[in-house]
């Protein structure tokens, strides 16, 4: 498949001294939904603000659908569209007005009837005289999308989209980008929730401390990451987990409360119901239980040691 951003051996050292990417090389796929996914602090608004010119690379090399961002800067970025993170916008404009700027910036053409198609996907029309400080959060967040997409980018970025937007904005993001995509536009989004990633891309990069650790499909990645966890609150104290019990390698908990079976949701047999067998037969007795899908942190746990 042909690939439309190339990122080589890129290294970022920040003024403090702090490495925040660490040779991360990765090709973008013309078309594809990536999911860059990772904790916060792991170097993924540094990597895209590189790619997008606004972050310098210590070293390295980007190119985006063949343009070199450094060297051939108006070019590159004239194919990207960003939503930054941060909400940064003319507070007193219109949103009419903020959105035509931004397709101006990048030498457009005027484009009204772009403009309003835009505003209308994204549920903005009635807002279209408003001016910015007086919408909500969500609707803040819709035109940032409006902006990045008013120079009819071929690329668009959008870093933590979802962060702390309530459901009906996340709907409605994932449709639009959806759409975006199957207009042939290529799509990264970076987050920090698995959820995220599962729902909407096509491949996942993992990453963290700067290091890129896992680039693969998102089936495949969503294989490795289906383990759960059970725990059981129990009735009674435990000192050492009954011979018997051993195939499941069960962790006791702090204080011999806790008993915590891991499982993997994509397997055949998830042995739960063998376990609970097991416990009964020990006679070990639980008050309550809970099931928790592993979190990120031992994802990566697993990872890096693995
Ligand atoms: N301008 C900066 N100066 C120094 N350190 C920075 C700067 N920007 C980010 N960092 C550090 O680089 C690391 C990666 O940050 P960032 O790329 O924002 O991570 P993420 O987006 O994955 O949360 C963090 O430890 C952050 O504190
Ligand atoms: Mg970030």
């Amino acid at each position: 498949m042909q690939s439309i951003i190339q990122v080589e051996n890129l290294s970022k050292v920040y003024k403090t001294g702090f490495q925040a990417l660490k040779s991360v090389s990765l090709d973008i796929r013309k078309g594809e939904i990536f999911a860059l996914l990772g904790p916060n602090g792991a170097g993924k608004t540094t990597l895209i603000s590189i790619i997008c010119g606004i972050v310098n690379p210590t070293s390295g090399r980007v190119t985006a659908d063949g343009h070199d961002i450094l060297r051939d800067y108006r070019q590159a970025r004239a194919k990207i569209g960003l939503v930054p993170q941060e909400l940064t916008t003319d507070a007193f404009e219109s949103v009419w007005n903020t959105v035509t700027f931004s397709r101006g910036l990048f030498g457009k053409a005027a484009n009204p009837a772009f403009i309003e198609k835009i505003l209308k996907d994204l549920s903005l029309w009635d807002k279209k005289d408003s001016r910015i400080m007086r919408l909500s959060g969500g609707m803040k967040r819709r035109v940032m999308i409006a902006k990045a997409l008013a120079h009819e980018p071929s690329i668009l970025f959008l870093d933590e989209p979802t962060a702390g937007v309530d459901v009906t904005l996340r709907r409605d993001m994932w449709n639009l980008v959806r759409e975006l995509r199957a207009n042939g536009a290529t799509i990264i989004l970076t987050t920090h929730y698995i959820e995220e990633a599962e729902e909407m891309a096509d491949r996942v990069g993992v990453i963290n401390k700067g290091e890129l650790i896992l680039v693969e499909e998102k089936a495949t990645l969503m294989k490795k990451l289906g383990k759960k966890r059970l725990t059981l609150e129990l009735a009674e104290k435990l000192d050492r987990v009954p011979d018997a019990l051993a195939p499941f390698n069960l962790a006791i908990g702090e204080g011999g409360t806790t008993l915590t079976y891991s499982y993997d949701t994509n397997a055949e047999r998830t042995g739960i119901t063998r376990l609970l067998q097991g416990l009964s037969e020990a006679g070990i007795r639980f008050r309550d239980l809970d099931t928790e899908q592993s979190s990120l942190e031992d994802i990566f746990v697993s990872l890096v040691s693995g």
